[in-house]
């Protein structure tokens, strides 16, 4: 289907909330150099145009190769304060009114950046963000499934005198050989000190990873889960029980997870009942912020608008902000909704 202008007014109208975005994902090339020149990193690379040729990524692992090499850049408070900044301001372009933030704290603290300074860098940002354009935002500290869960929970120990400004935990890095039951005890602890909890799976990894995420890590949202389709019992379970998954579809299409976005089984899974999400996962790599994950799965699958509006919905309600303001938030993209029709 060819773009439809008055789909795409919808789309920028449409009141968002972006549930699956890692913020060292944000980090443009542009931003790459400066940070590089300021510290005196030398990169691999020529030219901005030079490391976005470098991006033709055939998996998974392939990508986040380059993703952990970049954030060789970020060093101070400020940087991390920059980086978060330059997605909100991006994200407020396409009508984000919420962002519940991922962070990769071990890719920092192994290279001697202190989670305070990361947490103290991106908590800046965030009350900027409310104060310019009264965008909500929440942490979630994801931590890395190559590595042992020692690891993890020794990441869990430095986060505690952060425990206030951190939301929930996350699982993410490598997904092939590393099944979300290897961090039983850490998200057992995380949950036990009050944080919610989400992972990735099903991703690259089988749809029992989607299960074992459930059963084993208690989490709340899966993110991606797009191979949950291969256990139609689960797919049933994830309508039941209204299991949000927050998908990525440029991320999928980037890191070959699907051939072609029409391939892609966003529009299935939705018109099946399961509570699917559109978000953008490492937009600095994979061509696009959320407005245009949106309108290209729209393009591709040939979504209507009612089926727009139920996507927005669905991160309302799958996110974790208190219920009176997803209520409200409901309202108001009921209330734009309705307007694109008049
Ligand atoms: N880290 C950053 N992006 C990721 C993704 N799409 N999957 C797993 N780990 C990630
Ligand atoms: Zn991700």
């Amino acid at each position: 289907m060819p773009n439809d202008p008055a789909r795409d007014r919808l789309i920028q109208r449409l009141p968002k909330v972006e549930l699956h975005l890692h913020i060292e994902g944000t980090l443009e090339p542009e931003m790459m150099f400066s940070l590089a020149a300021k510290h005196g990193v030398k990169l691999p690379y020529a030219s901005v145009e030079a490391v976005r040729a470098a991006y033709a990524f055939h998996d998974l692992q392939s990508f986040l190769d380059l993703y952990y090499a970049g954030c060789d850049v970020l060093r101070d408070r400020r940087d991390f304060y920059a980086l978060a900044m330059a997605y909100f301001t991006r994200a407020h372009a396409d009508n984000v009114v919420h962002a519940e933030l991922f962070f990769d704290p071990q890719t920092h603290t192994v290279r001697g950046v202190s989670m305070e300074v990361v947490i103290a860098g991106l908590r800046d940002a965030m009350d900027d963000a409310h104060r310019r354009y009264g965008m909500t935002s929440d942490l979630i500290l994801c931590f890395l499934r190559h590595l042992p869960e020692e690891d993890a929970l020794a990441t869990l120990d430095a986060a505690l005198p952060f425990l206030s400004d951190l939301t929930g935990v996350g699982l993410d890095s490598g997904e092939r050989g590393n099944p979300p039951a290897k961090f039983a005890r850490v998200f057992a602890k995380a949950r036990a000190l009050g944080l919610r909890a989400v992972a990735h799976a099903g991703e690259e990894g089988p749809a029992a990873y989607i299960t074992e995420a459930l059963d084993v890590l208690g989490v709340e949202r899966i993110d991606h889960g797009v191979r949950c389709d291969e256990d139609p019992a689960l797919v049933e379970r994830l309508v039941r029980d209204r299991i949000p998954l927050t998908v990525c579809p440029l991320s999928n299409l980037k890191l070959c997870v699907v051939k072609d976005l029409s391939q892609h089984n966003f529009a299935k899974l939705l018109r099946r009942g399961v509570a699917v999400t559109i978000n953008s996962d490492d937009p600095a790599y994979f061509g696009g912020y959320i407005g245009e994950n949106y309108r290209a799965t729209a393009t591709a699958l040939d979504l209507t608008d009612a089926e727009l509006v139920t996507v927005a919905e669905n991160a309302a309600r799958a996110s974790f902000l208190p219920a009176r303001a997803i209520t409200g938030l409901l309202t108001k993209i009921r209330t734009e909704a309705r307007r694109d029709q008049d």
